[in-house]
């Protein structure tokens, strides 16, 4: 209901006719975008409004990783500079700010100065702000209706000013809103950040039945009656006194303390947030209500003690809630002005009841994450703050995870250029992306027809297939198939036993299948970078994902298998085409639509294929017509170009695979290393003692415990945690509730990565077809597969969203490919064998 209430509030604010008469401002900001990771440079700032006056001196730095530097020093905020008048205050910032200039040695640079101004204005543009009203503890005069920037200017001769952003003791959010539909400022295109001023919340009656007898006390000895009504149940100035109003009734009806009023309960503000929080410790709770009740001359006994934690506790989470139903309401409006189903998003959040009391962070997570569950919620603390360690130290480590909308387009870029170079002649044998010709012109018409075999090797399961086509009006695909498994020490022991138990399988399928005696043709989706002359030879360039059988690579994988099925001599197979199996998704799903010509894997492992026009490939002889690409894109960044975005995890998993060195972007974005990602985080955490006690498990230390499937029930938003728990159970991993919160917030950040970068180098692909056909928008549709694309609850959602936003000018349709390569394979298989049969190449 309080939601609802506020939804309406901010209509209300934000519309030209309505913002006179609502008490929710919804300030223009003239803030039109978030950093990107481009800022860089040396800045001053001052931080007025919270409990104490802050001065920061900040260094950004623009090296790709985001990274700042902060030194900060405080001055308080006595009653002479809260409550005096304009000049004197603004002569004491002048004061502080010169006093901190000197300690940093800047008095003789001139930096430009941010001003965060945690009070209610309204600006017409980013380095002004008229004082609409004090709130929280301040009542300066001769301030209100006045433009607090030049005040500054003028006490601290000429520094350039930025714009204020709420913090601290009172309480208020802002978000970013759609041009169109701020009416008080001119224009419809792009964002503005709206500063809501929320504290205001109810000051026209809208919560008046929700208010107690306590909140009217409350607000009658406050220094603004009537104003602040939603900041006064909420924010932490506030809290200790409404408890204080509590206990003093309560001790006058003989409900604690035997009846027997203090002085000091009868005196405003001697209960503080501080004070509230210590009392809801969670071991501790019991001792501290003692001790701070003594400390106010009151006799407690136990029963008093445990009553008073309880309203501590009741009021602190009514707090909670409604701050989350207000939050709610804005993550609804973002979430329909975006007009998506689901939203994922991080709220930065800062304030001491945030940061310090025990309880409030976790209640206000949840209080939203009930309110919207179609919004992804990661609630984020806000760096500069002195926040809670834990939290801090696991934001840290997160934060190279959060890769900005610039360094994505760079990644895109860089990827761009990748491609362009692999098709090079001169790049042969040089360029990381290998951009392998693949020897297929076409995709499928429709006329292929016969029965064929298929081989599906190099996902998680490896498959032999029978693949039945009919063409014309009876056309359609028939197929059966069997999973074998494949053990590891034949996926890394020795070429010959791995292409004998290939063997061995088909020989398995035709004895089942009973079709011993028919030599099928056969078509080879083999999953790794092959260097193809023909389409029926393909030279392994490299084992990738988890193979590595010896005496393979440089070897033609077909003669290999023809030659294990030599020596098993037992059948013959006329083995037709070898394919990569982005290349057989590509054909599967490009024999329902023809627009498909980009295949993607976002499984084990993480490739694209694409068709290119003949004259950009260098290195395959003609000029007319299309050929698909194998880009390997797996690869990509092998040469360091995108080092600085892989963090200290990255390098661990790749240190501790079968391939170092090599794959790197395949092992930021594809399924088979994303747990181990996530594994080394935990232990890095684990080490920090920030979960499981401390203590680094026989099961954390496996390799390969998180499977992508896991990974994707743990990121389900269906599963309540207790569900989380029992999963990191079955891996062997004994979690308490708070361990489960962090391990699933890691998965999150480690899949949403992935599903970015992926996002980028796809946009890369199709911003190329786009130029290749020379339009101002290209339709296109990729075929996609993989277990990561499938099973995970949101890598396709953030996937697809990327690309939208870093390929504006292309709409690409993703088309699920429900039947894996080995269709598409068959197909190939199909046009090869027709075109070989009518001698044509
Ligand atoms: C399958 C395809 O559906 O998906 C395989 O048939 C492909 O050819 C695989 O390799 C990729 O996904 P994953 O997750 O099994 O590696
Ligand atoms: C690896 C292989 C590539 C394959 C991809 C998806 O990147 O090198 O050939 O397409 O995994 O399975």
């Amino acid at each position: 209901d309080v939601m609802a209430r506020f939804q309406a509030e901010m209509v209300k604010g934000l519309g030209r006719d309505t913002n006179p008469t609502a008490t929710v401002k919804m300030l223009p900001s003239f803030v039109r975008s978030l950093p990107d990771g481009s800022e860089k440079g040396e800045f001053l700032a001052v931080d007025l409004g919270g409990s104490q006056f802050r001065a920061h001196q900040v260094k950004v730095f623009d090296d790709g990783r985001q990274s700042s530097q902060l030194e900060s020093k405080s001055y308080p905020t006595p009653k002479e500079v809260t409550q005096g008048n304009g000049a004197e205050l603004f002569d004491y910032i002048a004061d502080c700010l010169s006093d901190f200039m000197e300690t940093r040695n800047l008095k003789n640079k001139k930096l430009p100065l941010g001003f965060t101004f945690s009070f209610p204005c309204r600006q017409t543009k980013l380095e002004e702000g008229v004082l609409l009203a004090w709130t929280k503890h301040f009542r300066v005069r001769g301030v209100q209706d006045t433009d607090v920037v030049s005040s500054l200017r003028r006490a601290l001769q000429k520094h350039q000013a930025i714009y204020p952003i709420p913090t601290g003791t009172g309480t208020n959010a802002c978000y970013m809103e759609e041009m169109r539909h701020i009416s008080l400022v001119e224009g419809d295109e792009g964002r503005m950040c709206i500063n809501t001023e929320w504290g205001a919340f109810g000051d026209d009656g809208a919560l008046d039945d929700l208010r107690t007898e306590f909140d009217r006390e409350l607000d009658l000895g406050s220094l603004n009656p009537g104003k602040q009504l939603f900041e006064k149940m909420i924010s932490s100035l506030y809290l200790g006194e409404l408890v204080r109003l509590i206990l003093l009734k309560m001790t006058k009806e003989g409900l604690l303390f035997n009846g027997k009023v203090s002085t000091a309960l009868l005196t405003k503000g001697k209960i503080e947030m501080k004070h509230v929080s210590a009392m809801e410790k969670y071991k501790e709770g019991l001792s501290n209500t003692k001790e701070i009740l003594t400390g106010l001359n009151l006799f407690p006994s136990e029963e008093d003690c445990v009553a008073v934690q309880h309203v501590c506790t009741i009021v602190s989470f009514r707090s909670a809630n409604l701050c989350a139903a207000a939050l709610a309401a804005i993550l609804t409006r973002l979430r329909e002005n975006k007009k998506l189903l689901r939203m994922r998003t991080t709220v930065g959040i800062d304030g001491g009841l945030y940061k310090t009391h025990p309880k409030f962070a976790k209640r206000l997570h949840k209080a939203v994450r009930r309110l919207v569950p179609t919004c992804d919620v990661r609630f984020l603390l806000s760096a500069g703050g002195s926040g809670r360690g834990a939290r801090r130290r696991l934001d840290a480590a997160l934060a190279p995870f959060l890769l900005p909308p610039g360094t994505l387009r760079e990644v895109r870029d860089k990827m761009r250029a990748e491609l362009e170079y692999g098709l090079k002649r001169e790049a042969q044998g040089k360029a990381t992306v290998k951009m392998l010709p693949t020897y297929v012109c076409g995709t499928p018409d429709g006329t292929e027809k016969g029965k064929f075999l298929a081989l599906d090797l190099g996902g998680t399961n490896f498959r032999v297939l029978l693949v039945k086509i009919k063409s014309g009006r009876r056309r359609s695909v028939q197929m059966y198939n069997k999973i074998f498994a494949i053990p590891l020490e034949i996926m890394q022991g020795t070429g010959e036993e791995l292409f004998d138990h290939i063997v061995q399988c088909i020989a398995e399928f035709l004895e089942y299948m009973g079709i011993k005696g028919a030599r099928l043709p056969l078509g080879f989706t083999f999953s790794f970078p092959c260097r193809q002359a023909s389409i029926d030879k393909g030279t392994l360039v490299g084992w990738t994902k988890g193979f590595k059988a010896t005496d393979c690579e440089g070897e033609d994988v077909v003669d290999m298998l023809r030659e294990a099925i030599r020596r098993r001599n037992e059948f013959d197979l006329d083995i037709v085409a070898v394919v990569n199996d982005t290349v057989g998704t590509m054909m599967t799903c490009g024999y329902e639509d023809p627009n498909c010509e980009i295949g993607l894997i976002a499984g084990t492992g993480s490739n694209v294929c694409y068709m290119e026009d003949m004259k950009n490939i260098e290195i395959v002889e003609g000029n007319e017509g299309k050929m698909c690409i194998n880009t390997e894109w797996g690869a990509f960044g092998d040469n360091g170009c995108i080092d600085y975005i892989r963090t200290k995890y990255d390098r661990e998993v790749d240190e501790g695979s079968l391939n170092p060195g090599k794959q790197r972007y395949e092992k930021m974005t594809s399924g088979m290393y994303l747990g181990e990602i996530v594994r080394q985080i935990l232990i890095d955490l684990t080490k920090q003692g920030l979960l499981f006690r401390g203590h680094i498990s026989e099961s954390l230390r496996k390799r390969g415990i998180f499977e992508t499937k896991f990974l994707s029930q743990i990121e389900s938003d269906r599963l309540a945690l207790l569900q989380v728990r029992r999963i990191l159970q079955q891996l062997g991993l004994d979690s308490t509730c708070d361990d489960s919160i962090i391990v699933k917030e890691v998965c999150g950040v480690v899949s949403t990565r992935a599903a970015r970068l992926c996002g980028a180098g796809l946009a890369a692909v199709v911003e190329k077809k786009r130029e290749n056909r020379g339009v101002e928008r290209l339709q296109i549709t990729v075929g996609v597969d993989g277990t990561l694309y499938k099973l995970h609850p949101h890598f396709s959602t953030v996937l697809r969203e990327t690309v939208k936003e870093l390929a504006p000018q292309c709409d690409v349709t993703f088309m699920l490919s429900e039947d894996g390569s080995g269709k598409g394979a068959a197909l190939i298989t199909a046009v090869a064998k027709r075109l070989h049969n009518v001698g044509q190449k």
